[in-house]
Parts: structure tokens; C-alpha cells; sequence
């Protein structure tokens, strides 16, 4: 079986940054689990569907046609047509998405849409429930934090209109897969470390237990 990274964490925790050179230097394929409860997001408002009525939203999961899809060490998303990675970060979809993401229909589809890749290619994957819920069984869990205020001005910094604070609550409180920090996941804390600096505390953690380098599809440690 394929090794997975899980790298979970709150709104501009860094995980995205981190996962993604992460990845990159192990050779892993990189899946950004957020961009996929954005895509359906962009699609459902795309498709005039109220994303704070439940059972609208339950229902476009439960019809639609959802693919991710490995290429080149990244990840393209489908969700009933192509979906364009620049209109995933609109204030709109980041008002947006906590809603649709705490509707349980929505999060089985993309659960098992996320375990699927892992026969394609060992995988560094970020998100909100990696470690505490798509892959338990995975050795290899981060938790990112760092706090609210650095939180905010990363947020600011990436020139993105998006109120996390809101986001977090509704992620931390909804009935399936809240957002927590998984019981065996390492937690760092970046609000004063550089990215370099977690980046290469979670390659060494990872080469302490084995786990280095393998090119996206090859052979796995
Ligand atoms: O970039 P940022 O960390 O702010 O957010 P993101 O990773 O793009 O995730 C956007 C939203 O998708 C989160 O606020 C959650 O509501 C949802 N999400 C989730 O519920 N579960 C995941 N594994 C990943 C994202």
C-alpha cells in the first residue's frame, strides 16, 4: 500500500505551502483536499443551489459526477465539467464552502473520491480530517497550527478577502469529521518558524521512520 502524508490544520495554518514541498521532496503526488470542497462549492453556486440549504446541497452531492485526477505530481478536479483551479479561492466560494463541507453527503463522496488516489501514488494530502478520519491507519500525521492573529495576517498577506475565524468555528463544530488534531498526529506550531523550517522538521521526522524520497507512481518505502 501506498505511504501517505496527512497534513491537517485551520485556515492559513500553512498547509498548503508545506504539503505541497513537502511533496515535492519526497516526490509524492500533492492533493489539496480543501480545493475539493471548493470545487463543488464553485459548482453548486455555479448552478444558483443556496449553499446554506442542507438538503439542496445533499442532493447536487448525491447526482454529481466528481473526479480528481493525478497528473504530473498535482491533482486536477472535475465536478460535473472541468473546474478551473483560479475560481477556487473567490471570496464567494470562501464564504461559502464551510456550509457545504459539513453536509455529510458531500464529505462521503469526496472521502472516498480522496481514498481512492492512494492506490495511484504515494501521497502527501492535506485537508481538515486526513489523519482522524479518510486515512487512520496512515503512521504519518502533522497537525499545523499557528495562532489566530498569524493566522489573519497570512490570510491578509495572500491579498484573499476571507473571514477564517467564521470558517474555523463552523469547521470545529459540525457533526461529521470536525476539524481536530488526530490522537497520534505531530503537532507543530509555525507561528514563529519560516516554512523552510516546518518543512524540514517534517522531512526529518519522516526519514526518521524510513520515509524518503520515490518518485510519484514508482516503487514505495
Ligand atoms: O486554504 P484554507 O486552509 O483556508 O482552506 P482549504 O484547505 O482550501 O479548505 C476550505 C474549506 O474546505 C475548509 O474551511 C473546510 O470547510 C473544508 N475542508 C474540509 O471540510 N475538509 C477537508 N479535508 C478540507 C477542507
Amino acid at each position: 500500500m501506498n505511504p501517505v502524508v496527512a497534513i491537517d490544520g485551520p485556515s492559513a495554518s500553512g498547509k498548503s505551502t508545506v504539503a505541497r514541498r513537502v511533496a515535492a521532496r519526497l516526490g509524492f503526488a500533492y492533493v489539496d483536499t480543501g480545493a475539493m470542497y471548493r470545487a463543488v462549492t464553485w459548482r453548486l453556486l455555479h448552478e444558483g443551489i443556496d449553499p446554506a440549504a442542507t438538503e439542496a446541497v445533499a442532493d447536487f452531492a448525491r447526482r454529481m459526477d466528481f473526479r480528481a485526477i493525478i497528473c504530473g505530481g498535482a491533482t486536477r478536479l472535475e465536478c460535473n465539467g472541468p473546474i478551473l483551479p483560479e475560481d477556487l479561492r473567490s471570496p464567494t466560494v470562501s464564504s461559502a464552502v464551510a456550509l457545504v463541507a459539513r453536509v455529510p453527503e458531500v464529505r462521503a463522496r469526496l472521502v472516498e473520491e480522496q481514498r481512492s488516489l492512494r492506490p495511484l501514488a504515494p501521497l502527501v494530502m492535506e485537508g481538515r480530517d486526513i489523519g482522524s478520519v479518510v486515512f487512520p491507519d496512515t503512521g504519518h500525521k502533522f497537525y499545523l497550527d499557528a495562532s489566530p492573529e498569524v493566522r489573519e495576517a497570512r490570510r491578509h498577506l495572500q491579498g484573499e478577502q476571507d473571514a477564517i475565524g467564521r470558517r474555523d468555528d463552523i469547521d470545529r463544530s459540525r457533526t461529521v469529521a470536525p476539524l481536530r488534531i488526530a490522537q497520534d498526529a505531530q503537532v507543530i506550531d509555525s507561528s514563529s518558524l519560516s516554512i523552510d523550517e516546518v518543512v524540514d522538521a517534517v522531512i526529518a521526522s519522516l526519514e526518521k521512520v524510513g520515509l524518503r524520497h520515490s518518485p510519484p507512481g514508482g516503487a514505495t518505502p
